[in-house]
């Protein structure tokens, strides 16, 4: 069975999501690590409930990136991590991190990247005016939001729609493809060709 970590900061309710798909087995993998900053984040009490093992790695304890990141590799080689789940992680991984663990971190965008990167995603879709917007699963890369997408789907923004609104409709969504995509990636159905992201259907 693989292991898989997911990386959180803050509320935790795609989180909370993969806990209950690997609970009802729509993901067929053993959540061995969860690996926090922030030490207030509400992440962390679904862990709890779960019983997943809890890394609270804080940048502040450490001098360099590299240091907090080192600490953070000691954790995945211990639990024998195959993929690592950003769900809401609110820093970027260094190069040097992203090459060791190449293919095997895939994160979540609440926008249909390569539109609207960045932390206001909702917001700045909202904002910007746009008729669709909707939900992105990437592999990571060395850059922001960028790496190969795995899938994607869309969300109509209504005229009725408010931030709230569409904020809660993205999330629903969040909940429901972040699931299937970590169960693709651990079928072993992902093949990527430079950006292009296959899915194989046996
Ligand atoms: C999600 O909207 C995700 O797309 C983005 O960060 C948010 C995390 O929300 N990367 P939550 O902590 O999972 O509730």
């Amino acid at each position: 069975m693989k292991n898989i970590a997911v990386f959180a900061s803050g509320r935790g309710s795609n989180f909370a999501a993969i806990i209950q798909a690997v609970k009802n087995k729509r993901i067929k993998a053993n959540l061995a690590l969860f690996v926090c900053d922030n030490p207030h984040a509400g992440a962390i009490n679904y862990a709890k409930k779960a019983g997943i093992k809890i890394a609270l790695v804080k940048r502040e304890d450490f001098i360099s990136k590299d240091g907090f990141e080192a600490e953070i590799t000691e954790y995945l080689k211990q639990a024998k991590i195959d993929l690592i789940v950003l769900a809401g992680f609110m820093r970027m991984l260094s190069a040097g991190f992203v090459r060791e663990y190449k293919n095997r971190i895939i994160n979540i965008h609440p926008a249909l990247l390569p539109s609207f990167k960045g932390s206001e995603g909702i917001r700045d879709a909202f904002e910007y005016g746009v008729k669709v917007t909707g939900v992105t699963v990437h592999f990571v890369d060395e850059r922001m939001d960028h790496g190969p997408i795995i899938l994607q789907e869309a969300v109509k923004i209504e005229e009725k729609d408010t931030l709230e609104s569409l904020e809660a409709k993205i999330h629903k969504l969040e909940h429901k493809i972040y699931p299937k995509a970590i169960q693709l990636f651990v079928l072993g159905k992902l093949k990527t060709k430079g950006r292009r992201v296959g899915i194989s259907i046996r």
